[in-house]
């Protein structure tokens, strides 16, 4: 199957795109499909029918629909950890029986669901206060999977924000906390401590400096913490009362976790009802998911997308483009959802994977980058295929001609790196400037776009918490078709182990009381040179 695929990329891989809209004036409807609002175009790739169906085959090949089942079924498809994959069943609202080993998870789930919109409620209505009276601001402190969702969604959703203040706090860097924390009144501060293990280094370190801000203003710090983790006995060692600690099972994957008690932050910022507009719309992503033929399925076809370009094509890296400011975000979040899911040079049964893993994943809200990085994109010798998302409608009905505005940069971004500018039409600019001549040629060869360069384009309707619940359900199941295709493991994260454990390690070499013996010549260097300094 690779070798097809290697095959016509061989083949097709430098054939111009325009060439493929040309020979079919309905590219745009054969090549873009929509489930639910949402529509992905993908006509501005050199994808046609035959490469479409050789990636297709790479589904079957893989056993794609069994192994979809498996997941959402419960088995233990993350094999080196012994774990199901069931981050689905956090927003099964359907309430349809999941067995993990022969128990339904379901009944534990939506009863956690019901405990986190008490907790929510009472935060909102002033029920639950701090010492010094009704809570003004959350302070969400975790790393990784149990930061990245809830802060980007709390971005996303500030037109639905009508609860706390949220601050999120994940970086060990002491600066971070320092800065959430100034101007925050400890006695009506709720510190919610994130940590599916809840032995993050990072995460406990800012929980105790936390703590110790509280506990300079308020009698009983712990009555104004909640935890959310996997990790009972960690939580009840904070000595933190059970009513306010939210568990889930070791079968949600942090970077999976938001729907759950991750997304507590959210939830209490926007309010029950809302979040569970965001669970619809992942719930409502999983059935399209799982009931649309392969052909017409938004993350089979995001998948199979990325992988003609990264496996096929050989384009290394990927870059996220929102268009909304409130998407900020999403980038970073899907960097470590995709790099730390794909990122694996092992396939499942251990043996090294023959092919390229996932790719590197990167971005920035859309005009932002058009005025930083888009000069590479277009003009730079590597190509870098763009993933352009962009909602029809804003929230700001007062502004709309600025969203406007925004759809028009979007398209026109899509359009020039699909068009280009040949020399003829640079020249011919540049010759109006009254340029003549060896400079006229020579300028006009700066302004050149080579064009024929692969985007695609995810539209939706109005950045709505179902519709943010729809996004991040259609990526994390791309990142599952993905892994699928790959024959790896996308649900460990072994490669972020080793600098853990030898950060662990240099602390006390930094502070003095062990020395650098065994330490490589680099690594000695700067500790000496950072000791010499203090
Ligand atoms: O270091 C990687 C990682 O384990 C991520 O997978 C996870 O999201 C993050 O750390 C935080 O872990 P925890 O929620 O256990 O604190």
């Amino acid at each position: 199957m690779w070798q097809d695929i290697s095959r016509l990329a061989e083949a097709y891989g430098d054939r111009a795109i325009l060439d493929l809209f040309a020979a079919d004036s309905a590219r745009f409807e054969h090549f873009s499909v929509s489930a639910d609002g949402l529509l992905f175009d993908f006509s501005k790739t050199n994808i046609c029918a035959e490469t479409r169906e050789a990636l297709l085959a790479l589904c079957t090949a893989a056993d794609l629909l069994a192994k979809r089942e498996a997941m959402f079924g419960g088995a233990k498809i993350n094999e080196t950890e012994g774990r199901a994959v069931l981050h689905t069943a956090l927003r099964n609202l359907s309430a349809q029986p999941v067995e993990v080993d022969g128990a339904d998870v379901m009944p534990g789930v939506l009863a956690t669901l019901e405990r986190m919109q008490q907790f929510s409620d009472a935060v909102r209505a002033g029920d639950f206060e701090g010492q010094g009276g009704r809570i003004t601001d959350v302070v969400n402190i975790g790393i990784g999977g149990s930061d990245l969702g809830p802060a980007m969604a709390e971005i996303a959703l500030q037109p639905f924000a009508d609860g706390p203040r949220c601050h999120f706090v994940s970086n060990v860097d002491g600066a971070h906390i320092h800065d959430a924390l100034r101007g925050l009144d400890p006695t009506r501060t709720l510190v919610i401590v994130a940590s599916k293990t809840f032995t993050t280094i990072e995460t406990m370190t800012n929980a105790r400096t936390a703590w110790d801000w509280m506990a300079e203003k308020v009698s009983d710090p712990g009555a104004q913490f909640a935890a959310l983790s996997s990790n009972q006995e960690k939580t009840a060692e904070w000595g933190i009362d059970t009513s306010r600690v939210f568990g889930f099972e070791d079968w949600v994957g942090g970077r999976y976790s938001m729907w759950g008690p991750i997304g507590l932050a959210v939830m209490i910022a926007i309010g029950a009802e809302a979040f569970r507009e965001f669970l619809k719309g992942g719930e409502a992503m999983d059935s399209h998911f799982r009931s649309a033929p392969l052909q017409d399925n938004l993350p089979v076809l995001l998948a199979l997308v990325g992988i003609w370009h990264n496996q096929g094509l050989g384009y290394a890296t990927r870059a996220v483009l929102p268009y909304e400011q409130r998407l900020a975000r999403l980038p970073a979040y899907l960097q470590q959802m995709e790099m730390e899911s794909n990122g694996k040079r092992v396939a499942m049964d251990g043996s090294d994977l023959q092919i390229h893993s996932g790719p590197v994943v990167w971005g920035e809200p859309g005009t932002n980058g058009q005025h930083a990085f888009y000069q590479l994109i277009h003009q730079g010798t590597r190509v870098v295929p763009c993933e352009f998302m962009v909602g029809i409608e804003g929230h700001e009905p007062e502004l709309a001609h600025q969203h406007d505005l925004l759809i028009a940069n979007c398209l026109a971004q899509s359009e020039a790196l699909l068009r280009g500018r040949s020399l003829d039409e640079a020249t011919e600019i540049m010759a109006a400037k009254g340029l003549e001549g060896a400079e006229l040629e020579r300028q006009a060869r700066h302004r050149v776009f080579p064009g024929n360069r692969p985007s695609t384009t995810l539209v939706y309707p109005k950045l709505t918490p179902f519709v943010l619940g729809q996004i991040v359900a259609l990526y994390e199941h791309r990142v599952f078709v993905e892994g699928v295709i790959l024959g790896i493991n996308s649900y460990d994260q072994w490669g972020v182990e080793l600098g853990k454990e030898l950060a662990v390690k240099l602390s006390p070499i930094l502070s003095g009381e062990e020395g650098t013996e065994g330490k490589d010549g680099s690594t000695a260097g700067l500790v000496a040179v950072i000791r010499a300094a203090r």
